[in-house]
């Protein structure tokens, strides 16, 4: 058995903020613990009341002046695409011909591959980011790869082999039956082994044939836990071409729903131009929505609106994505700036608790792993990231007038970046020290 603990400021959500008092959201012990045992959260609490109950042999790490989080959860990334990060000049059509379709053609070789699944992890970890649903290529020892360096360090990670049949260059593209097979093969591979979940991910309708998303939807039926990942309307030429290749049905959504492919199971990224019913049938259906800011940005997509997503009369279940190398940074608290600024763009001001709501158990319960991880309270996994919001000479000068932590909090996802996670664990694991 392996057990210790850690002390430092505490913060967590455990409520959506969107909908409820902070109050009743926001877990913070300025002097906090957390017990860890075997991996998992055993007790936390303020450090004099929980120092009392936990037996004197357990050892405690330290981290005055850090705050310790709820390893943050990226719902949405790319890891085939971390070379082309920051790729000059193009909107997404043209970004994907020009930049990422020939990227992914380069993980048709399994060591490539594996050289960029063991990196993009490490990028995580020295991000603070704890789990992730990552698209691969349509190259199933991308899967292989990715999964195998997740699971040396017991990372929870969601990903799939690419569907796309159609629309592409010749050696990304697989057929509805290889694809099928594919991802039937990989999900009795991977699904449940160890932390990793899969996922059924048809790139998005512009590059499946009717075919290829009809089988998507078999494998959602055949098996009951898998969950799904995609894209929808993130860019207008986009949803044009979808009306144009699927005539048949009443909308982007549409096209989804009519194959099986929109469920509480499913998240699509982006979602930015959605129509008022699209909204609604998500709501109805359940199927959650990964809100990507530095890649809206970057690539000119649009600006997705928080507010109307995430309305009451029929909220949508919203998480956080980085979408590296669309996105421009691995940093969540990066990536809860620009989402910030967007809101902003649209009169919208949201909150810090709000945001690392969305950072957390947003992404944990768009993902559907709310019940694991999102949250630091007892039976949780010990994946946790470490603040230290000194970490450069601006901040530290920042954080001396910050007069609460929600101050503290909004100035550091406004200005930080993975200079400030001071440390990562997975599992109770120490995966990342910044100064070791
Ligand atoms: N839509 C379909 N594929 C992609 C992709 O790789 N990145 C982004 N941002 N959008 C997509
Ligand atoms: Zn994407």
């Amino acid at each position: 058995m392996s057990e210790f603990a850690l002390r430092g400021a505490i913060y967590s959500l455990i409520g959506d903020p969107f909908f409820e008092a902070p109050a009743d959201c926001v877990v913070y012990e300025a002097d906090g613990l957390i017990w860890i045992r075997d991996g998992r959260i055993e007790a936390v609490g303020d450090y004099g009341a929980l120092r009392q109950q936990m037996p004197d042999e357990v050892s405690i790490h330290h981290y005055p002046d850090s705050i310790l989080l709820p390893g943050f959860i990226d719902a949405h990334i790319h890891y085939p695409q971390v070379e082309i990060i920051g790729a000059y000049g193009t909107q997404l059509l043209e970004w994907l011909n020009k930049y990422t379709f020939p990227a992914e053609a380069r993980f048709n070789d399994p060591a490539h591959a594996q050289r960029i699944a063991e990196f993009f992890i490490a990028e995580l970890q020295r991000n603070g980011t704890t789990a992730a649903s990552v698209f691969c290529t349509s190259a199933p020892g991308s899967v292989d790869a990715i999964f195998e360096a997740a699971q040396k360090d017991n990372m929870l990670l969601l990903a799939g082999v690419m569907m796309m049949d159609s629309h592409a260059p010749a050696n990304i593209l697989d057929t509805a039956q290889s694809s099928y097979d594919a991802s039937k093969t990989l999900i009795e591979r991977w699904h449940k082994r160890g932390r990793c979940l899969y996922t059924v991910t048809p790139r998005f309708a512009l590059t499946s044939s009717p075919q290829q998303l009809e089988l998507a939807g078999a494998l959602m039926r055949e098996h009951a836990d898998v969950r799904l990942q995609s894209h929808i309307s993130e860019n207008r030429a986009e949803v044009a071409r979808a009306a144009e290749l699927y005539p048949q049905r009443a909308n982007y959504t549409d096209i989804y729903d009519h194959y099986g492919l929109l469920d509480e199971r499913a998240i699509y990224g982006h979602a930015i131009h959605l129509s008022e019913g699209e909204l609604r049938r998500f709501h109805e259906t359940g199927a959650k929505i990964a809100h990507c800011p530095t890649s809206n940005f970057f690539i000119g997509s649009g600006l997705f609106d928080i507010a109307r997503t995430r309305h009451a009369a029929r909220p949508v279940t919203v998480g956080l994505g980085t979408d590296v190398g669309g996105g421009t940074s691995f940093s969540m608290l990066q990536t809860m700036s620009e989402a910030y600024k967007m809101a902003q763009l649209r009169g919208i001001s949201v909150t810090a608790a709000q945001s690392y709501y969305l950072a957390t158990l947003g992404s944990a319960q768009a993902l559907g792993i709310d019940d694991r991880v999102g949250k630091l309270q007892p039976g949780y996994a010990a994946d946790i990231a470490v603040l230290d919001p000194r970490a450069t000479p601006l901040l530290a000068l920042r954080a001396d007038v910050a007069e609460s932590i929600d101050e503290l909090l909004f100035a550091l996802m406004i200005c930080a970046d993975d200079r400030a996670v001071k440390a990562t664990y997975v599992a109770g694991e120490l995966v990342h020290d910044r100064d070791n």
